[in-house]
Formats: structure tokens, C-alpha cells, sequence
């Protein structure tokens, strides 16, 4: 086999007639003062450590808490993923109750593991005509404070990978107080704090803590993310001896300098190339009309939403085929398609011409349908088909349960079982299935029916079967 079939595959998928509507967002441009493999180095001296930073490390933790308007800051070169982690290990103790709406990254569910915390699932708020997560009120919040007012904390995800959004201020202002903490996982929202006409920041509206990447909207490098304190819930060395368990010994220096890079460039042009792509969203919208089968998402909650994620809306449920013509036909490639939705993920490296090719393509491949795009009937949904749970009864806690050992039995011989992972349908990115929870017959019938529809679900593995816990794990 040619020992670089790896090389060649990635090469020939990014040429210059690529357009790029995936992360990360500097969409394979700039960042050219980052040579390669010149400053590939390690902590010698004058180069830092980023777990005990005092001299360029700590010059760039100081620019974060400028730009950010932090207590304290941290780079990381582990994604939100880690960024989600040691913030749930810094604000919980074992047995602590938090309140996760379910459309959490499952980050935030390894978080709670790592914590041995205990999730207090609540649904977000749905657009039921695309079945997507949306956003969570404070109606929904008070019903779960008044049911766990034991509960210390919640994690809220803002905005979504969909671009909807939560009132983070009210969200925040109703925990502190009755004394609880807010994490926001800010992963898709590192932009907000530079552009005006987006909505607000995490930081500004006065979450504890905030996680964000560094490499979805900026414009640095896959795998960079940061973490944020917003006030003095948490002692910042705490944080950071956190951080010395879970982050790499050997943290990669041009990841880092990425993230100076990208926080320069959004700081002198970002936020208005940022800006320009929400205006060019807004006359984008007003050419698409009611009778389109390919329209640009508009949610009906009210809240602000972040014109920086293109989500295209698709009656006929040709999702799949419109985004291989985009990509074979057009040489646009998109973060992300099923059935019925497109995502056009932009970022600070997006340009006009970026934009201007991907509505032309879809404008060329749009065509007018009858059929109501409210009524969602003849569209696969796993609400309709009554999978999501409202609640989820661990029998096994979570933590014991992600770390369990597994067996694979096929879906119906899963009924009874404890699950050993997640079961997600995509959309909405919502477990059905939790690790640790019974799956009850009734429960294994919706997937199976969900499945025979053609509902794109993750944790199933191959020829439908499902992974359990294994029988002496349960004992
Ligand atoms: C909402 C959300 N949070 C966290 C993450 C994890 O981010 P990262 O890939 O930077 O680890 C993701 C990844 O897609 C995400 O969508």
C-alpha cells in the first residue's frame, strides 16, 4: 500500500477550488507565520510551560482575560472537550446534582463521569417543524429547580451548533441567585465577544464559567480551545491543577501560537469579517421564499440567533444527495447533512466569495414544492416516533457505566439490558438512551421503528446492535 495514502487523500480534498463550510474556521487559509516544523519545540527556556506559565504563556493567558474580560483564562490543546471536563471537575464534588439539558456535547456527560456527579437531564425547547434543540427558558428552568432545588449547578450549551440561543443573562442571574453555578459550553460561540451584531457572549451576560473552540468559529488550529472564569466561584489554582491532570506534558506549540494568531486576527478583522457574513445572512434570507424546498433556517423562539451558522432547511428530505452535488459539482463541502438540513459552518477565514459561491450553487439547485415546510409529517422525527425521554433513571451511575465493560446483542435482545453508551439520533444530537440506563422494551420498539424510517442513529453498531453492559458489571 503507498505509505502515503493518508497525505494524499487529505491533500487532495483541500486544493485552493475548495470551498470550505467545515471547521475549523480559518477554512485553510492564513496562519502562515506559524512555520512548520521550525516552531515545533518543546519548554526550553524562553518557550514557557503551560502548566506553570509565567513568561509568553502567560502574556497570551492575560490577552484572553482582556479580550474576554475574564477573572482568568487558560489555552488548551485539547478542544472544548477538555475545557468541559476540568471545568466540571472544578465546580462539582462526587454526588453533586446538575441540571443538563440533553442536547449537551457528550463531553459534557465524560465530564460528569470524571466528577462522578449526577446529571438532572431537563429537555431544551424544541422547533418541532425540524426537530431541532433550541433553547432553554427559564419556564423550563424553574420547573427543574422547584423539582431539585438540591441540584448546585447547571451547563448550558450556547449557542448550538445550529446557531439558536438561550437568554444566558436571565439563565445566569436566576442560578446565582439561589446560590448555583453556570458553565456554559460557549464551544461554537468563541466569536461573540468581537462581533456586535451577534448575540452576547457567555462571559458578558455572567456565567461562571465558560468553555469555547478555538478552532469552530476562529480561526486557529483543530484541537485549541479555551477556558474561562467569569467570577470567584472557583479558585484559579484549582483550575489549573486540574488542568496538570488532564492536559498533555507535551502541549503542541504551534497549536498555541494558533490561538495568539486567531485572537489577533479577531481582535483587528475578525469581528467585522464576522459581522459582514451575519449582514450578508440577513439578505441571504429575504431571497428564499415559502414554496422553496431549500430555505436558510430562521427560528421561531425569539431569541437572538448566530447568522454565523448557514442552516438550510430541505422539504423533500433530499439533504444527503444536495450535499454530494455541492461537493462534487460546485467544490462546496458543509460541516454537516442529513435528510432534511444542511450546515454551512462559516468562520473568521469565510470570505464574500465563499458566500456568494454557496448561495449560488444553492440557488441552481433549488426548486419550488407544494407541500407546507411547517408540515413536518412526511419528515422522519424522533419526537414524533415518542423517543425522547423526558427522564433518564440511571440504574448504574453514569460514571461506573461509560467505564463498564461491554457486550454487543442485537437491538431486541437489548430490551431489559443496561445500556453501555449513548443512543443519539441525529437531528436533534439528543441520547435517547443514556450509558447506565434500563432500556425498556417499549423503548427498544421506538429505536427499531425509528431506524426501519431511516433516522440516523448514533451507538448503534452494525446490523442494529446495541452495546450493554455485561452482566457482571450490573451484579
Ligand atoms: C456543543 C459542543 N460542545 C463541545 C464540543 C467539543 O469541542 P472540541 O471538538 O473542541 O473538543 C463540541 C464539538 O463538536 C460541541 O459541538
Amino acid at each position: 500500500m503507498d505509505k502515503l495514502t493518508f497525505l494524499n487523500q487529505i491533500d487532495t480534498m483541500t486544493g485552493p477550488s475548495i470551498r470550505r463550510f467545515y471547521m475549523p474556521g480559518h477554512k485553510g487559509r492564513g496562519l502562515s507565520e506559524i512555520v512548520l516544523p521550525k516552531m515545533d519545540i518543546t519548554e526550553v527556556e524562553g518557550a514557557d510551560n503551560l502548566h506553570h506559565p509565567q513568561g509568553v504563556i502567560a502574556a497570551l493567558q492575560e490577552r484572553m482575560v482582556a479580550d474576554y474580560k475574564t477573572r482568568a483564562s487558560w489555552p488548551l490543546v485539547g478542544g472544548s472537550t477538555l475545557g468541559i471536563q476540568a471545568a466540571l471537575l472544578a465546580l462539582a464534588q462526587e454526588g453533586d446534582k446538575i441540571l443538563v439539558p440533553t442536547n449537551a456535547h457528550r463531553s459534557v456527560y465524560g465530564g460528569l463521569a470524571l466528577a462522578r456527579a449526577e446529571g438532572i437531564y431537563l429537555p431544551p425547547a424544541m422547533d418541532r417543524s425540524w426537530g431541532l434543540a433550541t433553547h432553554v427558558s427559564l419556564e423550563i428552568l424553574d420547573q427543574a429547580l422547584a423539582r431539585h432545588p438540591e441540584a448546585v449547578g447547571m451547563v448550558l450549551t450556547n449557542p448550538t451548533y445550529y446557531g439558536t440561543t438561550s437568554d444566558v443573562a436571565a439563565i445566569a442571574e436566576r442560578l446565582h441567585q439561589k446560590g448555583k453555578w453556570l458553565l456554559v459550553d460557549e464551544a461554537h460561540g468563541a466569536h461573540l465577544a468581537y462581533c456586535r451584531t451577534l448575540p452576547e457572549d457567555a462571559l458578558s451576560a455572567g456565567a461562571d464559567m465558560v468553555v469555547q473552540s478555538a478552532h469552530k468559529t476562529l480561526a486557529a488550529y483543530t484541537q485549541t480551545g479555551m477556558l474561562h472564569l467569569g467570577t470567584d466561584r472557583v479558585d484559579p489554582e484549582r483550575v489549573q491543577r486540574i488542568l496538570g491532570i488532564l492536559e498533555t506534558s507535551s502541549p503542541s506549540y504551534p497549536l498555541m501560537l494558533s490561538i495568539e494568531g486567531a485572537l489577533g486576527q479577531a481582535q483587528i478583522s475578525g469581528g467585522r469579517m464576522m459581522e459582514d457574513i451575519a449582514a450578508a445572512w440577513d439578505r441571504a434570507v429575504l431571497t428564499f421564499d415559502a414554496e422553496d424546498n431549500i430555505r436558510l433556517y430562521t427560528p421561531d423562539n425569539g431569541y437572538p440567533y448566530d447568522k454565523s451558522k448557514w442552516l438550510f432547511t430541505v422539504v423533500d428530505g433530499s439533504g444527503h444527495a444536495l450535499e454530494k452535488d455541492l461537493r462534487e459539482k460546485y467544490g462546496i463541502w458543509l460541516e454537516f447533512a442529513t435528510a432534511h438540513t444542511l450546515l454551512a459552518y462559516t468562520g473568521m477565514g469565510t470570505t464574500r466569495e465563499d458566500l456568494g459561491a454557496l448561495l449560488e450553487a444553492i440557488g441552481a439547485m433549488n426548486r419550488k414544492v407544494s407541500q407546507d415546510p411547517q408540515d413536518h409529517s412526511a419528515r422522519p422525527s424522533s419526537e414524533a416516533s415518542g423517543l425522547w425521554a423526558v427522564d433518564h433513571p440511571l440504574v448504574v451511575p453514569l460514571w461506573q457505566a461509560m467505564l463498564g465493560q461491554t457486550e454487543w446483542v442485537p437491538l431486541e435482545q437489548g430490551a431489559h439490558r443496561i445500556s453501555g453508551d449513548f443512543i443519539t439520533p441525529y437531528p436533534p444530537g439528543i441520547p435517547v438512551v443514556l450509558p447506565g440506563e434500563r432500556m425498556t422494551p417499549e423503548m427498544v420498539g421506538k429505536i427499531q421503528k425509528a431506524l426501519d424510517q431511516g433516522e440516523e442513529m448514533m451507538g448503534i453498531g452494525l446490523k442494529d446492535r446495541v452495546a450493554v453492559l455485561c452482566e457482571k458489571e450490573t451484579d
